[in-house]
């Protein structure tokens, strides 16, 4: 790992071995410093500018296992979750998905079919709707979760919308057991269309 790539990880760059701050200490600071540093590229990202590369990296907070507890698990766990409220009535094939936004705020959804088929809401836009529309704008990771042994990604127009509002998200795709798949957004949508083109 490069040290940029470090420095993204654990934005207040502390020195483990001689910190006496306790986990949750810890976690609020980074926190605290991760939402200014997203603020920071949200804004850049609003200006267009093309140069800045890093304005479409999100910020990724703590990621260690704290307490035993790793916050992969976490949206693992709301997605899961959320996927029991799935509406697929035609497909029958429940998704769900869960939003962590740079404050630790976790936003789930369901995917929601309706019989004209061509409404179909995915669980991933259904989350990142619910999170927008609560006033939520700097998100850290994703997570999908459906009831299959291979990971189920995003579709299209998800890929499209998440890159427009999450950046490059962290994926985590999983099923009712485990964590399948872990990917950046940049990955799965190479070359994007954003505001840089306009
Ligand atoms: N679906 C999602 O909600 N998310 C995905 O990542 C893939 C597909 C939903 C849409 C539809 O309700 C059902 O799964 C079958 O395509």
């Amino acid at each position: 790992m490069s040290g940029s790539e470090a420095d993204d990880r654990w934005p207040v760059g502390e020195r483990r071995d001689r910190d006496r701050r306790t986990q949750p200490e810890r976690r609020k600071a980074a926190t605290a410093a991760a939402a200014v540093e997203a603020e920071r590229r949200q804004g850049a990202r609003r200006a267009s500018e093309r140069r800045d590369e890093r304005a479409w990296q999100p910020v990724l907070i703590e990621t260690a296992v704290i307490d035993g507890f790793s916050p992969e698990e976490g949206v693992l766990a709301a997605a899961r979750a959320a996927r029991e409220f799935a509406q697929a009535h035609y497909s029958k094939f429940k998704v769900g998905a869960a939003l962590e936004t740079v404050d630790g705020v976790i936003v789930s959804g369901c995917n929601i079919e309706n019989a004209t088929y061509g409404l179909t809401l995915c669980a991933e836009r259904v989350a990142l709707v619910k999170a927008l529309s609560e006033g939520h704008t700097v998100f850290t990771r994703i997570a999908v979760v459906a009831d299959t042994q291979d990971p189920t990604p995003p579709c299209g127009p998800c890929r499209q919308l998440l890159w427009e509002y999450c950046g490059d998200v962290e994926i985590l795709l999983g099923n009712l057991k485990a964590l399948t798949g872990r990917y950046r957004l940049s990955s799965l949508l190479p070359l994007p269309f954003d505001r840089r083109l306009l």
